[in-house]
């Protein structure tokens, strides 16, 4: 029987975020999104409604939102909000699956989102209260190390941090390597530790291929029990409050990997490759990942 893991695409949201030398136009962000969807792509955290002065790139949020949620609506189609704010608009516009980010990191949190730790769970609090149809996945953004403090080496820092988020009612978090600094070791801590404490949380991972972990990241995750785990089209990706962030883990890499391994992810690897090929021609300029010539020198499954 063939291994199940699920895939989620954070490429228009973590990976667009990240371009700040053009406005990608909004009907080649939808198109982006087509791709995924046809190449099997199930789960798609496609935008985030914040302030449009924070992130530029992503002030056509709501125009996206209508386009994609109007061709499909029954996908699974998730946006990023910082505040009951973002978290009304993306109801309003008829989406039930937001992630609501917090930082492990004091500094980070308020270099990302303006607040402490205290603001930030009361804000929750208020989204969980006003809309408890509404599912929140809580991203833990910085829970391996933070750009202003460092590598963190205390898996129960973790674990404690999520139990004031589990007692207001949070079922799914996500733990993101917002920088790229985390080692496999470390993975293997952090998710035993919460998957012991938390054992009917919904787990996701999220990686930043900073220093080349990615991959070795993810799959040590996976091992340790993670439920899904996160990656961008063409590797691109970066918080712009995070000095020295750099990309995601590809999801063109992670896909290749899984299916040869035998995992059962649902995407076609030639297809989710003309995707990120096709992305980087209309963004970046040229396609630089690791398949270029995949096609021609490999035989691949799917
Ligand atoms: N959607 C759109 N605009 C919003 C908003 C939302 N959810 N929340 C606040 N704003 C606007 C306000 O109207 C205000 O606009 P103005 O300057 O024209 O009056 C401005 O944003 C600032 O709002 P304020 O409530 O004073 O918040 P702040 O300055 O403390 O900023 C955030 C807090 C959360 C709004 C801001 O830091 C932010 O959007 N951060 C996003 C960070 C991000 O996306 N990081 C990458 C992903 S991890
Ligand atoms: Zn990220």
């Amino acid at each position: 029987m063939k291994k199940a893991i699920e895939i989620c695409e954070v490429g228009p949201r973590d990976g667009f975020q990240s371009i700040s030398c053009m406005q990608i136009p909004t009907e080649t962000k939808i198109e982006i999104i087509e791709e995924l969807l046809s190449s099997g792509v199930k789960h798609i955290e496609f935008t985030s409604f914040v302030s449009p002065k924070a992130i530029p790139q992503l002030a056509d949020a709501s125009d996206v939102t209508r386009a994609v949620l109007e061709r499909h609506p029954d996908a699974d189609l998730f946006a990023l909000v910082p505040n009951l704010r973002g978290a009304s608009t993306a109801y309003s516009l008829g989406l039930r699956k937001v992630c609501y980010v917090v930082s492990l990191s004091k500094s980070h949190n308020k270099a990302n989102i303006n607040r402490t730790h205290e603001q930030s769970l009361d804000a929750f609090k208020e989204i969980r209260a006003a809309y408890p149809d509404l599912d929140i996945v809580v991203d833990l953004a910085t829970t391996f190390g933070c750009p202003f403090e460092g590598k963190y080496n205390d898996p129960d820092a973790v674990v404690s941090f999520l139990a004031d988020y589990v007692n207001a009612g949070m079922k799914a978090c996500c733990l993101c390597d917002t920088i790229g600094i985390a080692d496999p070791a470390q993975v293997k801590a952090v998710l035993s530790a919460v998957r012991t404490a938390y054992p009917d949380l919904w787990l996701a991972v999220h990686f930043h291929d900073t220093r080349g972990l990615g991959m070795v990241n993810t799959l040590t995750a996976m091992e340790a029990g993670a439920d899904e785990i996160q990656s961008t089209l063409g590797g691109l990706g970066g918080c712009p409050f995070a000095p020295g962030a750099s990309g995601n883990l590809a999801t063109e890499d992670i896909v290749w990997m899984l299916n040869e391994m035998g995992y059962e992810t649902g995407i076609r690897f030639s297809s989710i490759l003309a995707a990120a090929k096709h992305e980087a021609s209309v963004i970046t300029g040229n396609y630089s990942g690791h398949h270029i010539n995949i096609e021609k020198e490999t035989p691949c499954r799917l």
